[in-house]
């Protein structure tokens, strides 16, 4: 099987590298972490019409979506337009993730867990439902309804703040024509966790549950990330819990989305927030997270190529195998990630541990040396028998990666 995996980050470091187990790999455009594992071909995943003159090129018998943004854009539409097998969902069901009003349409039609809430396309309306829901006594969450890269969300606790997060994205514009239509929606509380699923259109098959960390720094201090560090498996995520998730959140969606005759080939992330004790869906994504994929990725065994593919042609989809270990990613990054991203400065590696795996999130070659371009630069990663030993080796492995201000959370997979 030969396989083109579409992205140049972390998430796709960890998926090219699983998949050239069992595959030949290429990846589009990649980035140099990935080009020590497979071959890379610069074709920017912008290039729809590019990725499918190389797909015939080389004879790619599958394509693997990495990121939200061409799927979105209805990268999927195109390739398959061309006859090309595709990992990630048409434009249509990629608007799970592009629009958050879509996503709660949805999940309301199929009766899933989630917030009570309106959309909006004008802020004294919004203004007035805040309100309203304030007066019952409940906080709010305004969010931009399209891709904002993860920054159109505000939980407010108080009134003037809902007012000021709706005028910031309807009327400052400031996430730009993501903010044209606002969701807002009352405050759920508890933990979060995500649950990564395989879907195709027999059957689903839901990966190994890996938490993230948010926050940019300690004890989930600071602002929000991307995600500073991932662990598997989680102890406090059972398999009734998992089963709880598929059974009212992911079946039902997946259900929704064929009764408008939209078929779903690809991941489904589904963002869950435990508010006393239920799970309640918070968002959807279409595609895996990032450093979550990497933790994931290192307990992945034979199978994962083969349950693309068949989630890509409609086939039933069989499960990976899994390991019984445990992994850790830290996320090594710039000296100011979140505020800006670190570029152009070189990057070098001390000893690795055995059982270590540097993904590259944000770097690049500049005349053969390796620097730095990105905010996460690198995604050190570690499996080992045991939650406490895969966190050792990650930490090894993420202190032997050296460029100036490099930084990462100390307490990642502290449960
Ligand atoms: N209804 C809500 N109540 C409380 N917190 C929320 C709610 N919706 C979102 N959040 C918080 O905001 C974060 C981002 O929201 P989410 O819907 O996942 O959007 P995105 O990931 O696209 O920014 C969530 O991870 C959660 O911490
Ligand atoms: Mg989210």
């Amino acid at each position: 099987m030969r396989i083109l995996v579409v992205g140049g980050g972390g998430r796709e470091h960890a998926l090219a590298w699983r998949l050239s187990h069992e595959a030949e790999v290429l990846a589009s455009p990649g980035n140099p972490g990935i080009a020590e594992d497979c071959e890379t071909v610069q074709v920017s995943t912008k290039d729809h019409d590019g990725l499918v003159a190389l797909c015939k090129a080389r004879s790619i018998d599958l394509v693997v979506v990495g990121p939200e943004d061409p799927l979105i854009d209805g990268l999927g539409n195109v390739l398959r337009a061309a006859g090309i097998a595709v990992y990630g969902p048409n434009q249509d069901g990629a608007q799970l993730e592009g629009s958050k009003a879509f996503s709660k349409a949805v999940m309301t039609e199929a009766g899933v867990p989630t917030a009570a809430y309106q959309s909006f396309t004008h802020p004294t309306e919004a203004i007035q439902f805040a309100r309203s829901r304030f007066d019952l006594g409940k906080g709010v969450a305004v969010k931009a309804s399209g891709n904002a890269l993860g920054k159109g969300v505000v939980v407010c606790n108080d009134f003037d703040s809902a007012v000021n997060a709706i005028e910031r994205m309807m009327i400052a514009k400031e996430f730009g024509a993501a903010g044209d239509v606002v969701v807002v929606e009352d405050c759920l509380v508890g933990r979060e966790f995500s649950v990564l699923t395989v879907v195709g259109d027999q059957n689903f098959v839901t990966l190994p549950i890996a938490q993230d960390h948010k926050r940019a720094y300690d004890g989930d201090q600071g602002p929000n990330t991307g995600g500073m560090g991932a662990f598997s498996p989680v102890a406090w995520i059972t398999r009734e819990l998992i089963e709880e998730v598929e059974s009212r959140i992911v079946r039902p969606t997946l259900e929704a989305l064929k009764a408008k005759g939209i078929t779903y080939r690809g991941t489904l992330f589904s963002g869950i927030m435990m508010d006393q004790g239920k799970p309640q869906c918070l968002e959807f994504n279409v595609r895996m997270g990032d450093p979550e994929t990497q933790a994931v990725m290192l307990r992945l065994g034979k199978g994962y190529a083969d349950a693309l593919l068949s989630s890509a042609v409609g086939r039933y989809i069989e499960a990976p195998e899994v390991s019984e270990q445990a992994t850790v990613t830290v996320v090594v990054a710039g000296k100011d990630y979140p505020m800006s991203s670190s570029k152009g400065l070189p990057i070098s590696f001390g000893e690795l541990p055995l059982g270590s795996k540097l993904f590259h999130a944000g770097t690049s070659l500049v005349d053969g040396q390796l620097v730095t371009n990105g905010g996460r630069v690198i995604a050190a990663s570690a499996a080992a028998n045991t939650l406490p030993e895969a966190r050792k080796l990650a930490y090894q492995a993420a202190e032997a990666v050296q460029f100036e201000g490099a930084r990462f959370r100390s307490d990642i997979a502290l449960e």
